[in-house]
């Protein structure tokens, strides 16, 4: 690997595809009748949504919300900011959020409160990977793919300054970056 900012990987592909599978039968197994709605939450969770959604052996909408709270650096500004909200009709329809990492919560929560606002009938949490150890809000994910350490993570459309979006692994972010 060339790239000078990241080190180790953390979570191989093929475990990530593993975890997205198990989370999709899962889905399909909860919502017996119709799958929800499912609405990424942009950038991060565009690799993971593509994955996820392609497990699915039924129909439904997807949309997407784009939130931002993170500045260039790895620490939350702790200000969540609506850059996108949703085009499809969320009143009383169960929505299934999803997202590529949980790490204050501030994110999601903004998110919950957003759908629940527009009076979604429900409102579940599907994330990748969880990071609770700066948990700063109640958020807990009904779906979750891997629960990580205190690490800054990118690649599988996590990023750090932009970059590493497009990485297929899941690496560390060197020390000497933090
Ligand atoms: P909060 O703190 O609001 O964070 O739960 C959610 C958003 O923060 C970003 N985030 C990360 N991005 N590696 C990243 O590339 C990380 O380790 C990391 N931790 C948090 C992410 O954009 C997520 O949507
Ligand atoms: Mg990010």
């Amino acid at each position: 690997m060339t790239h000078a900012d990241i080190s180790d990987v953390l979570l191989f592909r093929e475990q990530i595809s593993e975890a997205v599978k198990r989370m999709a039968h899962q889905i399909e197994e909860d919502y017996p009748k119709e799958l929800p709605l499912m609405v990424g939450i942009l950038k991060g969770s565009f690799i993971f949504m593509a994955d996820l959604v392609r497990q699915m052996q039924r129909p439904f909408e997807m949309d997407f919300l784009r939130l931002s709270s993170y500045g260039s650096g790895v620490d939350s500004s702790g200000k969540v900011r609506l850059r996108m909200g949703v085009t499809r009709p969320v009143r009383d329809r169960d929505v299934l959020l999803v997202e590529d990492i949980v790490d204050t919560g501030l994110t999601t929560s903004y998110a919950v409160g957003y759908l629940q606002r527009k009076r979604a009938g429900s409102v579940k949490l599907c994330a990748l990977l969880d990071k609770p150890s700066h948990r700063q809000t109640q958020v807990a994910p009904d779906y979750v793919g891997f629960t990580i350490p205190d690490k800054f993570v990118v690649g599988y459309g996590l990023d750090f300054d932009e970059q590493y979006r497009h990485l297929p692994d899941i690496h560390v972010l060197k020390k000497g970056q933090l």
